[in-house]
């Protein structure tokens, strides 16, 4: 047989692993912190922002710059303080006798940059009110979001222009972040529409109505959306800050499972297309085109759809703090989670009734990657303050479940199209810089089952041929050959074949073949992992 062109290879090459998808990593962000409380406030804020490096040698950078540039190692967590008072309102002395106008509303934004892919989370803390948020990269933020219902808080007024009198007092605020050129254009819709300038690099803070009409925010560009407010917990004369980021909308009908944060029922805050209003969380799933938020009266937390489960998150802890996650993964999946690099053990499942899904909650005493070998899921990362909790869905650093790790760069499994003999297949495959697959071990004869399951394939090229010597089998790549999985009565004697190929059926067994038989290859390249440290 002629060697097939290599142009035709190219472009037939079907690639079967899932491709790297939606992550929270990234190397440019826009943090905002959220406080905007008056000026008679009697502490200062106390922000961080968190920074963890997925690779090695990268730099951070935060601008307006604080310190030199930091440099990190995969897996290591640095945090920025902000000293630069975002949030706290000003007094506009010339209009001092207007209480209601005196207030400077803060439009500062800081930009974290890094060379490599990081993920961030952002606390912003006035003495006993801390709240984190996750941030997403700006190259994955989205130009709509729906916005939730809004929650009572003790006090509030809601009298006056929704963008100038964002005092404490007013009710929950929408705070948007343009995070770059060009100037971004953003409308409120709803019953009616508020239009907004953003600079590149600033944000605007508008109060929201609570009318019944849906409303959403649409910009000309991709912008972030935090849903806030700086007092809406008050205790003893002090203000308790709530903070969720919205996450963008979506079309289509999404499934939340809700676990039993601290074993209390919720009140769900959902927002679509043609529906905005509470749920009673007495079922443990909220179905919703769009957002749902949990709500109590302290505690703000963006839920995670089932669609949106993934297989690897860092969580970075917060020091001095009691941290806890809590996982949501379908009853089948238990199996397979690790917290760093252990399994996790002990796990009192609760099972959400009604549903597929159970939670744990899991107590954690440093930064640490979540992974699950098989299956995707979701984390919470709570901590608990005093007796109040806040907390965020941890970032995700990848959707691609692997029994090695944490996947940074998924591995590649790949049937060519052309069939060859299997001498041919070796080079079809090197000519992808792939190599014909070597199955060494269960786990991954498993995983590389389960991925191509559905393909029009029947038998393909694997990289193990036995020695014309001692007969015995080998693997292209040396490694043992102890885990296998032939098929039933394989392999035959030598005069069956001297090269193997797998089925796609079933269990994927493998049968001994004449090697110059034509079959297609499996090529494929390993994974990038994250180092656990
Ligand atoms: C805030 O105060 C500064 C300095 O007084 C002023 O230049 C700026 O226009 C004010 N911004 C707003 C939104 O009032
Ligand atoms: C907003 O409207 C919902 C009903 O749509 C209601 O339950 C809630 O109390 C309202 N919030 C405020 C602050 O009035
Ligand atoms: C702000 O709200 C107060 C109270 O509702 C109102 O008296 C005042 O006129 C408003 N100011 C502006 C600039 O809208
Ligand atoms: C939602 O669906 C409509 C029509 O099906 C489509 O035009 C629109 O782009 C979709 N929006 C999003 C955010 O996916
Ligand atoms: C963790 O689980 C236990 C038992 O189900 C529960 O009592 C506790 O409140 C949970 N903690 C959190 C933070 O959800
Ligand atoms: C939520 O469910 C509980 C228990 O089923 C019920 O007592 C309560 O009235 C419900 N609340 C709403 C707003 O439907
Ligand atoms: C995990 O989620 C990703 C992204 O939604 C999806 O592509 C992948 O197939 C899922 N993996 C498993 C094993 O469910
Ligand atoms: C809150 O916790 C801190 C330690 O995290 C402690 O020093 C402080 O006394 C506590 N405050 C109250 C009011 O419980």
């Amino acid at each position: 047989m002629s060697p097939a062109p290599r142009l035709v290879v190219l472009l037939l090459a079907a690639r079967i692993a899932a491709s790297q998808t939606f992550t929270d990593a990234g190397k440019d962000f826009r943090v905002i912190f959220p406080e905007n409380i008056a000026y008679y406030h009697p502490l200062d804020a106390q922000n961080k922002i968190w920074v963890t490096a997925l690779y090695d040698d990268t730099s951070v950078t935060m601008s307006p710059a604080s310190s030199e540039p930091k440099q990190l190692n995969a897996g290591r967590t640095i945090s920025f303080d902000v000293t630069q008072e975002l949030g706290k309102l000003a007094i506009n002395e010339a209009k001092v006798s207007d209480l209601f106008t005196v207030f400077n509303i803060s439009d500062k934004t800081v930009r974290i940059t890094s060379t490599k892919d990081i993920v961030i989370q952002a606390v912003s803390s006035r003495g006993r009110s801390v709240q984190s948020a996750l941030v997403i990269p700006t190259t994955k933020l989205s130009s709509k979001y729906f916005v939730p219902p809004v929650p009572e808080t003790e006090g509030a007024t809601s009298g006056g222009d929704p963008m100038v009198n964002v005092t404490e007092r007013a009710p929950f605020r929408l705070i948007i972040v343009n995070p770059d050129e060009p100037k971004a254009s953003v409308t409120i819709k709803g019953r009616e529409e508020i239009p907004i300038s953003i600079e590149p690099g600033k944000a605007a803070q508008i109060w929201v109505r609570n009318d019944s009409t849906t409303q959403y925010v649409e910009a000309d560009k991709g912008v972030a959306v935090y849903f806030s407010h700086p007092c809406a917990v008050q205790r003893q004369c002090t203000c308790g800050l709530l903070h969720a980021v919205l996450p963008p909308a979506k079309n289509t009908t999404m499934r939340f499972p809700i676990p039993p944060f601290l074993g209390k029922p919720a009140s769900i805050m959902q927002s679509d297309d043609s529906t905005r209003g509470w749920v009673n969380s007495s079922s443990p799933l909220v179905k919703s085109a769009g957002t749902a938020i949990v709500y109590w009266p302290r505690l703000l937390l963006t839920l995670v759809p089932v669609e949106e489960f993934a297989s690897c998150f860092m969580v970075q802890f917060i020091e001095d703090k009691k941290n806890v996650l809590i996982i949501v993964v379908h009853k089948d999946h238990k199996q397979g989670i690790h917290v760093g690099n252990d399994p996790l053990e002990g796990a009192g499942w609760q099972e959400l009734q009604g549903t597929d899904y159970v939670s744990t909650n899991h107590s954690i005493s440093s930064t640490t990657v979540v992974w699950h070998t098989s299956a995707n899921m979701t984390v919470y990362h709570m901590v608990q303050q005093n007796n109040t909790w806040f907390g965020n869905p941890a970032p995700v650093v990848s959707a691609n479940p692997d029994f090695r790790g944490c996947v940074l760069t998924p591995e590649v499994t790949m049937i060519l199209h052309e069939a060859g003999s299997w001498q041919e297949s070796i080079r079809s495959c090197e000519d992808q810089n792939l190599s014909l697959i070597s199955l060494p071990s269960e786990a991954l004869q498993k995983q590389t089952c389960r991925n191509l399951r559905g393909n029009d394939a029947k038998q393909v090229w694997i990289g193990t041929r036995r020695s014309s010597l001692t007969g015995d089998w080998y693997w292209l790549n040396r490694n043992g050959f102890n885990d296998t999985n032939w098929a039933r009565s394989e392999p035959g004697d030598v005069s069956e074949g001297q090269c193997a190929v797998m089925s796609l059926e079933g269990d994927c067994g493998w049968k001994d073949r004449n090697c110059c038989e034509d079959a297609r290859p499996l090529c494929y390249a390993d994974p990038q992992l994250l180092q656990i440290i």
